[in-house]
């Protein structure tokens, strides 16, 4: 026996979320404020253009297992999970617009207030992190007079469809997240999703919300960086097609989650450097690239972020574990290790920095000659003593994984700040200093 379910709002994702869950076999009531797309759907017609809609709601209409309704509260009373797809538009400064969401939950809320039976409200609709928890769930309590968590769960739960492939998208999904205060709640939930073979996340509310974000930002990224590049391709004279077959074939570091945790900025001898020669080449093509010369520009943000971090303690005394730009080589070419502490130094901190892979003796070449000409006078400031340069400090900053975890458990004191930017694994990460914060984590 199916679930009964009320989907409202029914426009593109709530049409093909109510299609696809009659469809595998549940009772299921569309609502609407817009009259035509309530009669279009309650009489077996679908309120949108879409493949395989027609025919999925015609076939489910003529099965009884879709309708569709004005009425808010009866909707709610016979259905036992609201999914909740409205509209979350743009207003003219580009703040979300909650109007849709925040009527549209007082409606639920005040049809929960004369329902006995426990009731599951999950969200649907694009939301900023936060949103649910502090503007779905305080409206549907007041509305209601009942609690969230006893009397009804609210669970949010995003889509991630395509529009043109939207019902296949829905029916073989790349994932399923389900976000929720208390994972107990999620029991016809996973019943739901169990015929989709997908990975399943159980997460918080805001996890769940911010996916969302981070996907279509991340395929807007995609889009127009292939477009960058196709265009510089072409003025070039090179053919874009060959470039991106051969630059999307490795899946080892280009189509892959390599380079893609969240640490320190890029350094090293080709990063930079060839980020400044694509940026100027387009330059001198007269063509307009600020996808691919706001990278530079992001990557020197991250590493303000980190001064601004050590400052903000009041401590001057600071020890960086890590000089070169990554652990295993002795590289110091556009470190941005290295500028930080050059930074660090323009702000009179005294800063004492190890790195078991840099011997200054050993340096040659424009490797010497980078250093040098940054911070002179870096030998000064190097030691090979890991425990002395970390129980000087008042702030400790680890910018390489190469320091061992058991050797930072016995060197850090408890008065000291950490600062972390490479992403320690949480299990590595110092448990005896009063604070430690992660430069773009907590
Ligand atoms: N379109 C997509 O491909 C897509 C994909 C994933 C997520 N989303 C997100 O899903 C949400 C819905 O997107 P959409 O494209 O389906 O929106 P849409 O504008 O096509 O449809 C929203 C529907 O909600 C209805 N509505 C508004 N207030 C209502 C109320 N109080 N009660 C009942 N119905 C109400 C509107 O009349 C409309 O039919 C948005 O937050 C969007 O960002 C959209």
């Amino acid at each position: 026996m199916g679930l009964a379910i009320s989907v409202f709002g029914l426009g593109y994702v709530g049409s093909v979320t109510a299609a696809c869950f009659a469809h595998m076999g549940h009772r299921v009531m569309g609502v609407d404020v817009n009259p035509l797309k309530v009669e279009m759907l309650d009489s077996g017609r679908s309120p949108i253009v879409e493949a395989q809609m027609n025919e999925m709601v015609a076939e489910t209409n003529r099965a009884c297992r879709l309708h569709a309704t004005a009425d808010a509260a009866s909707a709610v009373c016979n259905s036992e999970i609201s999914f909740v797809c409205v509209g979350t538009p743009s207003l003219a400064n580009g703040r979300l617009d909650l109007s849709h969401i925040e009527r549209v939950t007082r409606e639920i809320g005040a049809a929960l207030r004369g329902k006995r039976t426990h009731h599951w409200v999950v969200v649907r609709s694009t939301l900023l992190p936060g949103t649910t928890e502090s503007v779905v769930v305080p409206l549907l309590e007041e509305c209601s007079g009942r609690r969230a968590g006893a009397d009804f769960s609210v669970c949010y739960n995003p889509e991630f469809m395509r529009e043109g492939s939207a019902v296949s998208d829905f029916l073989h999904p790349a994932h399923t997240i389900l976000g929720s205060k208390d994972p107990a709640c999620l029991v016809p939930l996973r019943q739901l999703y169990q015929e989709t073979s997908a990975p399943l996340f159980e997460t918080s509310i805001p996890v769940a919300e911010m996916v969302k974000y981070v996907s279509n930002s991340f395929h807007a990224l995609k889009v127009s960086f292939a477009n960058e590049i196709g265009t510089l391709c072409k003025q070039m004279g090179v053919d874009t097609q060959a470039v991106t077959n051969i630059f999307a074939s490795d899946t080892r570091l280009n189509i892959s989650p390599a380079y893609l945790t969240p640490g320190f900025a890029f350094g090293g001898s080709c990063l930079p450097k060839d980020l400044r020669a694509l940026a100027y080449k387009a330059k001198q093509l007269d063509l307009g690239l600020p996808l691919l010369s706001s990278i530079l520009p992001s990557n020197l943000e991250h590493i303000q972020r980190a001064v601004d971090m050590v400052l903000a303690t009041g401590k001057k005394k600071i020890s960086l574990l890590g000089l070169s730009f990554k652990s295993g080589t002795d590289d110091l070419r556009e470190s941005p290790q290295v500028l930080l502490i050059k930074r660090l130094l323009g702000e009179g901190c005294q800063v004492q920095v190890w790195d078991q892979d840099v011997t200054l003796g050993r340096l040659a070449g424009a490797n010497r000659q980078y250093i040098e000409e940054v911070i002179p006078h870096i030998g000064s400031l190097l030691s090979a003593d890991l425990a002395q340069v970390v129980s000087e400090a008042q702030v400790v900053i680890i910018g390489t994984k190469s320091a061992r975890s058991e050797d930072l458990a016995c060197y850090l004191l408890p008065n000291q700040t950490v600062i972390d930017l490479v992403n320690l694994d949480a299990s590595r990460r110092p448990s005896a200093p009063a604070f430690y914060e992660g430069i773009c984590w907590s």
